[in-house]
């Protein structure tokens, strides 16, 4: 057979299959239709409550599968022994702007789990991303579980993470996650889920993870040219941040010569930047074009990247508020029409005061917006209140304080830990 015809995804699937085949695991295989039922109980354990469901032609309600495990749960029993089962299916979840099918290949090990069997799992967890890349780390959880893993083959590639609180419903006691260079988040997640067990009536332990095939797919993880990438703000904001690089041995004397160049790099320091626009430097970071940068902390509140922020570097500061004419009073009967660019943080902001509101987005000159009646307040930055005053408008609520931000992307910050670490060290001081 011709190999060669087969795509990144598929060759590494089926090595992944041999693997957890070889090591006496079963496939499990099982239909792409569930009944809507599983799910609507338990969408606490799925990533996302949104589920393509269908009308069977019995009647029934239908899903397409947003989660594998819960199937393999339902469909095996509780004995003293041990199921030992691995999966090549596609699941169905939203993405940012429609559903995606996602490929997963994964292994659950349901009975009673005690050591050996955790040790088995972690191993191979490990295994599988060596199948993806030579280099990887395995983040786990559970303190006292990583260093009795010490003497462990891989215990070079294992660390320690109390994690970002994410899939705390799903997994309980120990969650690992695995990364490999050049993939902007984690590649394989898994963990205990005996809590899911239990909510499903089943008196059995159970672990396992799963490697989602669809983010290697686009991704170089050939390795990395050990540049650190560093995105800055273009405007106001940039050059203060640039020195703070500078000072802390990353200088790039070519990037404050006035050129329309947006790429800089300086192979002595081993360090490259790009200049884009403030509002972006979250995107790149987020998804591994730069390994760090710097944005402001209205962009992370809007947003919610999925990056790590490491430092408060104080400057850049302002408020976000809300603001309105000087003579604005709130009459609380009324649906309140707010003008922002921060829609997330205004709908949030209401939210917990319980006021409803009308959000009208906006691109920029929000003040405009109260003072033409196409709102009633606005929801901006105030940085020296200059703005608001020219306008005869003024605060009348503050929302949070913002400064610029130390961000990094999660896959570099676990590759690059040291460079970024000492990075940080230095700018803390400054
Ligand atoms: C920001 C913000 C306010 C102004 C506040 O606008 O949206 O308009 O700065 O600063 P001040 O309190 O010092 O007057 P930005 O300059 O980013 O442009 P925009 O109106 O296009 O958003």
């Amino acid at each position: 057979m011709n190999t060669d015809i087969l795509s990144k995804e598929e060759k590494i699937a089926l090595e992944l299959r041999s693997l957890y085949n070889e090591k006496g695991f079963k496939q499990y295989r099982m239909s792409k239709f569930e009944e809507y039922d599983l799910y609507a109980k338990k969408k606490d354990f799925l990533v996302s409550d949104n589920i393509i469901t269908f009308t069977d032609t019995n009647g029934r309600l239908m899903a397409l599968r947003p989660d594998v495990t819960l199937s393999i749960v339902r469909s095996t029993r509780d004995s003293d022994g041990i199921s030992k089962l691995y999966y090549h299916e596609n699941v169905y979840r939203p993405g940012d702007d429609c559903f995606r099918e996602i490929p997963q290949v994964g292994v659950e090990v349901i009975g009673s789990i005690g050591y050996s069997e955790i040790a088995e799992v972690i191993a191979l967890a490990c295994k599988s991303l060596a199948v993806l890349s030579e280099e990887y780390i395995l983040e786990l959880s559970d303190e006292m579980l990583y260093k009795s893993l010490s003497d462990f083959d891989f215990a070079d590639k294992l660390r320690y993470s109390k994690g970002d609180g994410e899939n705390t419903k799903y997994y309980n006691d120990l969650v690992f996650k695995g990364y490999i260079p050049g993939v902007p988040d984690y590649v394989l997640s898994g963990g205990r889920y005996d809590g899911l067990m239990r909510e499903m009536g089943r008196s059995s332990a159970a672990m396992g993870f799963a490697v989602y095939l669809d983010k290697i797919g686009n991704f170089d993880v050939s390795g990395d040219d050990g540049y650190l990438n560093v995105a800055l703000p273009k405007g106001r904001l940039g050059e203060s941040v640039y020195s703070l690089f500078a000072t802390a041995g990353y200088e790039c004397p070519e990037l404050m010569e006035k050129s329309r160049k947006l790429i800089f790099e300086n192979a002595e320091k081993k360090v490259r930047y790009f200049w884009v626009k403030p509002s972006d430097v979250a995107i790149y970071v987020e998804r591994g074009a730069a390994d760090i940068g710097v944005c402001g902390k209205d962009i992370l509140l809007e947003y919610e990247p999925a990056v790590y922020e490491l430092l408060d570097l104080n400057i850049g500061k302002c408020r976000m508020a809300v603001a309105a004419p000087v003579p604005f009073k709130d009459d609380t009967n009324r649906t309140l029409r707010v003008a922002t660019k921060f829609s997330n943080i205004a709908r949030k902001y209401y939210a917990s005061l319980g006021r409803d509101i009308d959000i009208i987005h906006l691109n920029g000159s929000i003040e405009i917006a109260p003072i033409l009646g196409l709102s009633d307040v606005i929801v901006d930055i105030v940085e020296t209140g200059t703005t608001l005053r020219e306008n005869n408008l003024e605060v009348k609520e503050e929302i949070v304080d913002i400064s610029a931000r130390l961000i990094s992307n999660r896959t570099s910050y676990k590759f690059k830990k040291e460079q970024i670490d000492r990075l940080v060290r230095v700018m803390e001081k400054q």
